[in-house]
């Protein structure tokens, strides 16, 4: 068992994502699955996500199935494999208390990974494990994400680097603060009236109180187009991490 806790855009997923994706893991695994909870109940379709990574083949059968029939085949297909089971943004420990029966235990290095911003859940679900709890970016490391997304290659023009380390400092080390605030820089014409301007409202406050991360992420809404407002607002009638279909 392993655990990722951290608050908002700590980067939990990005880091989960990318230890599923590597090439140890994806060849040291028989069966990678992924799934996540969210504050919906959605047991049936977590089941079925990790059915669907277990190359089951899927018939309309599926569609009618209780959770525990579902949870039957999904027992029967792990049992004895090395499986990797990630679940993501999990809120409330009766998920994982209905769905870990259905997780062999065969001793061979499966692994399940559950990833929250509540310590507490994750505390609850595996009093045993010690979770991995993230921590805020150096101010070296914060500088070194918002250089390379806002220049990608290239270094910082002179001119802009003391302002650019305040709109930095700003951020508070949280990535997806800076990750949002380089979009801004990057897309600006990179002039220092129009970083200056930034980081008057990027404050300094993102982390000290924890709600107050919104704001920033409300600049992501005020910056954008006129047209493509509409469509933001759009994606708010889905479930987040919901699949859209196109
Ligand atoms: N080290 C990094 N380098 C580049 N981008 C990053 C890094 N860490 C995080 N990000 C970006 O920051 C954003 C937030 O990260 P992520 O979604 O992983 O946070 P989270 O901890 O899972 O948040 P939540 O609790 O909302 O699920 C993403 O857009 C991600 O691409
Ligand atoms: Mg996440």
């Amino acid at each position: 068992m392993i655990s990722i806790v951290g608050m908002p855009g700590l980067s939990k997923t990005t880091l989960a994502r990318k230890l599923y994706n590597d090439p140890y893991i994806t060849h040291y695994f028989h069966i990678r699955a992924w799934t996540y909870a969210s504050q919906l109940p959605r047991k049936t379709d977590m089941l079925l996500d990790i059915l669907r990574s277990v190359n089951v083949v899927f018939t309309d059968e599926f569609k009618n199935m209780t959770n525990e029939k579902l949870g039957e085949k999904l027992y029967k297909q792990l049992k004895g494999k090395r499986y990797i089971i990630v679940i993501d943004d999990l809120w409330d420990i009766g998920v994982w208390v209905d769905l870990k029966m259905y997780f062999p235990n065969d001793n061979n290095g499966s692994k399940v990974m559950l990833i929250s911003r509540l310590k507490e859940v994750v505390m609850h679900a595996l009093p045993d494990c010690h979770p991995h709890c993230l921590l805020f970016l150096t101010e070296e490391e914060s500088w070194e994400l918002l250089q390379q997304k806002v220049f990608q290659n290239e270094s910082c023009p002179p001119e802009l680097i003391e302002i650019g380390m305040q709109i930095m400092k700003n951020c508070g080390g949280l990535p997806l603060a800076i990750v949002v605030t380089a979009g801004f820089l990057a897309r600006d014409n990179k002039a220092q009236e129009s970083w200056k301007q930034l980081a008057q409202s990027v404050s300094s406050y993102i982390i000290s109180d924890p709600n107050q991360y919104l704001d920033t992420l409300a600049l992501s809404y005020n910056h954008l187009p006129r047209q493509l407002k509409p469509c933001f607002l759009y994606l708010g009638a889905f479930a987040e991490d919901e699949e859209i279909p196109v």
